[in-house]
Protein backbone atom coordinates (compact mmCIF):
# COMPACT_ATOMS: atom_id res chain seq x y z
CA UNK A 1 0.00 0.00 0.00
CA UNK A 2 1.36 3.52 -0.93
CA UNK A 3 -0.13 6.58 0.77
CA UNK A 4 1.16 9.62 -0.71
CA UNK A 5 0.41 13.47 0.65
CA UNK A 6 -2.59 12.60 2.22
CA UNK A 7 -4.58 15.44 3.58
CA UNK A 8 -7.77 15.26 6.07
CA UNK A 9 -9.42 18.36 7.14
CA UNK A 10 -12.65 18.53 8.82
CA UNK A 11 -15.02 21.70 8.25
CA UNK A 12 -12.05 23.04 6.90
CA UNK A 13 -9.78 22.38 9.70
CA UNK A 14 -6.84 20.34 8.40
CA UNK A 15 -6.13 16.89 11.07
CA UNK A 16 -3.62 15.38 8.65
CA UNK A 17 -1.33 16.98 6.16
CA UNK A 18 0.33 15.22 3.76
CA UNK A 19 1.61 12.21 5.50
CA UNK A 20 2.67 9.31 3.35
CA UNK A 21 3.43 6.07 4.24
CA UNK A 22 4.04 2.73 2.42
CA UNK A 23 3.46 -0.88 3.65
CA UNK A 24 5.11 -3.21 1.40
CA UNK A 25 3.77 -6.81 1.17
CA UNK A 26 3.60 -9.33 3.97
CA UNK A 27 5.30 -5.71 6.64
CA UNK A 28 4.00 -5.01 10.01
CA UNK A 29 4.02 -1.65 9.94
CA UNK A 30 2.73 0.61 13.03
CA UNK A 31 1.36 4.19 12.57
CA UNK A 32 2.30 6.17 16.20
CA UNK A 33 0.81 9.45 16.82
CA UNK A 34 -0.50 11.35 19.85
CA UNK A 35 -4.21 10.97 20.73
CA UNK A 36 -5.71 13.17 18.25
CA UNK A 37 -3.29 13.54 15.74
CA UNK A 38 -5.38 11.90 13.08
CA UNK A 39 -4.39 8.17 12.79
CA UNK A 40 -7.98 7.22 13.37
CA UNK A 41 -9.06 9.66 10.19
CA UNK A 42 -6.34 8.17 8.45
CA UNK A 43 -7.41 4.67 8.63
CA UNK A 44 -10.93 5.44 7.47
CA UNK A 45 -9.97 7.42 4.31
CA UNK A 46 -8.01 3.84 3.58
CA UNK A 47 -11.17 2.09 3.77
CA UNK A 48 -13.27 5.02 1.86
CA UNK A 49 -15.52 6.19 4.93
CA UNK A 50 -13.31 9.36 4.72
CA UNK A 51 -12.91 11.73 1.72
CA UNK A 52 -9.41 12.85 1.36
CA UNK A 53 -8.93 16.55 0.80
CA UNK A 54 -6.01 15.74 -1.43
CA UNK A 55 -2.93 13.05 -2.11
CA UNK A 56 -3.39 9.40 -3.00
CA UNK A 57 -4.00 5.72 -2.06
CA UNK A 58 -2.55 2.33 -3.77
CA UNK A 59 -2.91 -0.87 -2.82
CA UNK A 60 -3.65 -2.91 -5.73
CA UNK A 61 -6.22 -4.60 -3.81
CA UNK A 62 -10.23 -4.78 -3.77
CA UNK A 63 -11.84 -3.81 -0.70
CA UNK A 64 -12.65 -7.19 0.30
CA UNK A 65 -8.68 -7.86 0.39
CA UNK A 66 -8.59 -5.53 2.96
CA UNK A 67 -9.60 -6.29 6.78
CA UNK A 68 -10.37 -3.65 9.61
CA UNK A 69 -10.10 -4.38 13.68
CA UNK A 70 -10.97 -1.69 15.13
CA UNK A 71 -10.85 -1.45 19.21
CA UNK A 72 -14.84 -1.92 19.06
CA UNK A 73 -15.81 -4.96 17.55
CA UNK A 74 -18.63 -5.11 15.06
CA UNK A 75 -20.52 -8.38 16.05
CA UNK A 76 -24.56 -8.71 15.74
CA UNK A 77 -25.45 -9.20 19.26
CA UNK A 78 -28.20 -11.46 17.54
CA UNK A 79 -26.00 -13.97 16.04
CA UNK A 80 -23.62 -16.95 17.23
CA UNK A 81 -19.90 -16.25 17.18
CA UNK A 82 -20.17 -19.25 14.12
CA UNK A 83 -22.80 -17.07 12.47
CA UNK A 84 -20.70 -14.17 12.62
CA UNK A 85 -17.75 -15.33 11.67
CA UNK A 86 -19.51 -17.01 8.60
CA UNK A 87 -21.09 -13.35 7.70
CA UNK A 88 -18.81 -11.96 5.32
CA UNK A 89 -18.27 -15.68 3.40
CA UNK A 90 -22.27 -15.99 2.87
CA UNK A 91 -22.56 -11.86 2.15
CA UNK A 92 -19.80 -12.61 -0.82
CA UNK A 93 -21.69 -16.04 -2.10
CA UNK A 94 -19.91 -18.96 -0.20
CA UNK A 95 -22.60 -21.38 0.37
CA UNK A 96 -23.99 -21.45 4.31
CA UNK A 97 -22.47 -24.92 5.08
CA UNK A 98 -19.27 -23.89 3.57
CA UNK A 99 -19.32 -20.66 5.46
CA UNK A 100 -20.35 -22.82 8.91
CA UNK A 101 -17.62 -25.29 8.54
CA UNK A 102 -15.04 -22.55 7.62
CA UNK A 103 -15.75 -20.31 10.87
CA UNK A 104 -15.85 -23.21 12.69
CA UNK A 105 -11.89 -24.10 11.58
CA UNK A 106 -11.15 -20.06 12.82
CA UNK A 107 -13.09 -20.67 15.67
CA UNK A 108 -10.64 -23.19 16.81
CA UNK A 109 -7.34 -22.01 15.62
CA UNK A 110 -8.24 -19.00 17.52
CA UNK A 111 -8.96 -21.18 20.49
CA UNK A 112 -12.67 -20.62 20.53
CA UNK A 113 -13.42 -24.39 19.61
CA UNK A 114 -17.00 -25.33 21.53
CA UNK A 115 -17.91 -21.70 21.66
CA UNK A 116 -19.58 -21.07 18.44
CA UNK A 117 -23.14 -21.54 19.16
CA UNK A 118 -22.56 -18.16 22.02
CA UNK A 119 -24.05 -15.03 21.34
CA UNK A 120 -21.27 -12.69 21.79
CA UNK A 121 -23.03 -11.07 24.88
CA UNK A 122 -21.92 -14.38 26.76
CA UNK A 123 -18.08 -13.42 25.56
CA UNK A 124 -15.73 -12.36 27.37
CA UNK A 125 -13.95 -8.82 26.24
CA UNK A 126 -11.09 -11.38 24.84
CA UNK A 127 -12.95 -14.03 23.60
CA UNK A 128 -15.11 -11.02 22.03
CA UNK A 129 -12.27 -9.72 20.28
CA UNK A 130 -11.03 -13.39 18.97
CA UNK A 131 -14.33 -13.63 17.37
CA UNK A 132 -13.99 -10.43 15.67
CA UNK A 133 -10.15 -11.71 14.56
CA UNK A 134 -11.76 -14.67 12.88
CA UNK A 135 -14.31 -12.52 11.52
CA UNK A 136 -11.41 -10.87 9.58
CA UNK A 137 -9.12 -13.64 8.77
CA UNK A 138 -12.12 -16.05 7.31
CA UNK A 139 -12.07 -13.42 4.55
CA UNK A 140 -8.41 -14.19 3.57
CA UNK A 141 -7.58 -10.46 3.52
CA UNK A 142 -3.75 -9.67 2.58
CA UNK A 143 -4.11 -6.41 4.27
CA UNK A 144 -5.43 -5.79 7.61
CA UNK A 145 -5.73 -2.23 9.42
CA UNK A 146 -6.22 -1.94 12.73
CA UNK A 147 -7.14 0.72 14.70
CA UNK A 148 -5.53 0.10 18.60
CA UNK A 149 -7.82 -3.49 18.67
CA UNK A 150 -6.07 -4.00 21.71
CA UNK A 151 -6.57 -1.40 23.92
CA UNK A 152 -9.80 -2.23 25.97
CA UNK A 153 -8.45 -5.59 26.57
CA UNK A 154 -6.27 -6.21 30.66
CA UNK A 155 -2.05 -7.35 29.69
CA UNK A 156 -2.35 -11.16 29.97
CA UNK A 157 -5.42 -11.68 27.27
CA UNK A 158 -4.36 -9.33 25.33
CA UNK A 159 -0.47 -10.51 25.62
CA UNK A 160 -1.69 -13.66 24.28
CA UNK A 161 -3.88 -12.37 21.57
CA UNK A 162 -1.18 -10.40 20.30
CA UNK A 163 0.92 -13.55 20.15
CA UNK A 164 -1.90 -15.16 18.26
CA UNK A 165 -2.62 -12.16 15.60
CA UNK A 166 1.16 -11.95 15.05
CA UNK A 167 1.90 -15.89 14.66
CA UNK A 168 -1.10 -16.07 12.06
CA UNK A 169 0.08 -12.64 10.44
CA UNK A 170 3.56 -14.04 9.66
CA UNK A 171 2.10 -17.75 9.02
CA UNK A 172 -0.17 -16.36 6.27
CA UNK A 173 2.12 -13.60 5.15
CA UNK A 174 -0.62 -10.97 5.49
CA UNK A 175 0.31 -7.64 5.64
CA UNK A 176 -0.56 -5.04 8.80
CA UNK A 177 -0.63 -1.53 9.31
CA UNK A 178 -1.31 -1.08 12.69
CA UNK A 179 -2.08 2.58 14.72
CA UNK A 180 -1.83 3.29 18.18
CA UNK A 181 -0.26 5.24 20.52
CA UNK A 182 1.72 2.54 22.14
CA UNK A 183 4.76 2.76 21.59
CA UNK A 184 6.10 -0.95 22.99
CA UNK A 185 3.35 -2.38 21.51
CA UNK A 186 4.63 -0.85 17.82
CA UNK A 187 8.16 -1.86 18.22
CA UNK A 188 7.60 -5.31 19.59
CA UNK A 189 4.93 -6.01 16.59
CA UNK A 190 6.31 -4.04 13.60
CA UNK A 191 9.00 -4.37 11.06
CA UNK A 192 8.32 -0.43 11.02
CA UNK A 193 7.54 2.10 12.90
CA UNK A 194 6.54 5.87 11.50
CA UNK A 195 6.04 8.51 13.84
CA UNK A 196 2.52 11.21 13.01
CA UNK A 197 3.82 14.74 14.73
CA UNK A 198 0.93 15.95 16.48
CA UNK A 199 -1.93 17.38 15.26
CA UNK A 200 -3.81 19.80 13.87
CA UNK A 201 -1.58 19.40 10.14
CA UNK A 202 -0.10 16.28 11.14
CA UNK A 203 2.10 14.50 9.06
CA UNK A 204 4.78 11.68 8.96
CA UNK A 205 8.10 12.96 10.51
CA UNK A 206 10.05 9.58 10.89
CA UNK A 207 10.51 6.72 10.10
CA UNK A 208 12.03 3.52 11.52
CA UNK A 209 13.26 0.03 10.85
CA UNK A 210 13.21 -2.53 13.76
CA UNK A 211 15.42 -5.09 13.82
CA UNK A 212 14.56 -7.56 15.26
CA UNK A 213 14.36 -10.89 13.22
CA UNK A 214 11.40 -12.70 12.49
CA UNK A 215 9.45 -15.60 13.76
CA UNK A 216 8.78 -13.40 16.57
CA UNK A 217 7.39 -13.65 20.04
CA UNK A 218 6.04 -9.71 20.93
CA UNK A 219 6.74 -10.50 24.49
CA UNK A 220 10.46 -11.54 23.88
CA UNK A 221 11.02 -8.94 21.68
CA UNK A 222 11.10 -6.88 24.91
CA UNK A 223 14.15 -8.03 25.48
CA UNK A 224 16.04 -7.99 22.06
CA UNK A 225 19.16 -6.11 22.44
CA UNK A 226 17.57 -3.80 19.87
CA UNK A 227 14.25 -2.83 21.52
CA UNK A 228 15.64 -0.18 24.47
CA UNK A 229 17.65 1.75 22.11
CA UNK A 230 15.02 1.94 19.30
CA UNK A 231 12.70 2.65 22.49
CA UNK A 232 14.46 5.46 23.07
CA UNK A 233 15.16 7.12 20.02
CA UNK A 234 11.06 7.03 19.08
CA UNK A 235 10.36 8.27 22.77
CA UNK A 236 12.17 11.23 22.67
CA UNK A 237 11.33 12.21 19.14
CA UNK A 238 7.52 11.56 20.15
CA UNK A 239 8.12 13.69 23.23
CA UNK A 240 9.55 16.21 21.50
CA UNK A 241 6.21 15.82 19.00
CA UNK A 242 4.05 16.64 21.43
CA UNK A 243 5.88 19.28 23.91
CA UNK A 244 5.70 21.15 20.55
CA UNK A 245 4.21 24.43 21.35
CA UNK A 246 1.60 25.09 19.24
CA UNK A 247 1.72 28.56 18.85
CA UNK A 248 5.27 27.92 17.61
CA UNK A 249 3.98 25.49 15.07
CA UNK A 250 1.46 27.78 13.34
N1 LIG B 1 -16.02 13.32 12.19
C1 LIG B 1 -15.27 14.31 12.68
N2 LIG B 1 -15.66 15.61 12.59
C2 LIG B 1 -14.90 16.62 13.05
N3 LIG B 1 -13.71 16.45 13.66
C3 LIG B 1 -13.25 15.18 13.79
C4 LIG B 1 -14.01 14.05 13.32
N4 LIG B 1 -13.30 12.93 13.58
C5 LIG B 1 -12.17 13.34 14.20
N5 LIG B 1 -12.14 14.68 14.33
C6 LIG B 1 -11.03 15.46 14.91
O1 LIG B 1 -9.87 15.19 14.17
C7 LIG B 1 -8.73 15.06 15.03
C8 LIG B 1 -8.10 13.70 14.82
O2 LIG B 1 -8.98 12.68 15.27
P1 LIG B 1 -8.62 11.14 15.15
O3 LIG B 1 -8.39 10.82 13.72
O4 LIG B 1 -9.66 10.38 15.86
O5 LIG B 1 -7.21 11.07 15.93
P2 LIG B 1 -6.49 9.84 16.68
O6 LIG B 1 -7.08 8.57 16.17
O7 LIG B 1 -5.04 10.01 16.32
O8 LIG B 1 -6.67 10.05 18.15
C9 LIG B 1 -9.24 15.29 16.43
O9 LIG B 1 -8.98 16.63 16.77
C10 LIG B 1 -10.72 15.03 16.33
O10 LIG B 1 -11.43 15.79 17.26
MG1 LIG C 1 -8.00 6.97 17.16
Amino acid sequence: MRVRNLTISYSGEPVLEGASLDVDEGRFVSLVGPSGSGKSSLLRALIGLQKPLAGSIKTGLSRSEIGILFQDDALLPWKTARDNVALGLTLNGTTRRAALDEAETWLDRLGLGGLGDRFPRKLSGGQRKRVALAQVLVMKPRLILMDEPFASLDAIVRARIVRDVVALVEREKISVLLVTHDLEEAISLSDAVYLLSQGPRAHVTQHYAVPIPRPRDPVRARMHPAFAPLYEKLWSDLSREVDYPRAVAA
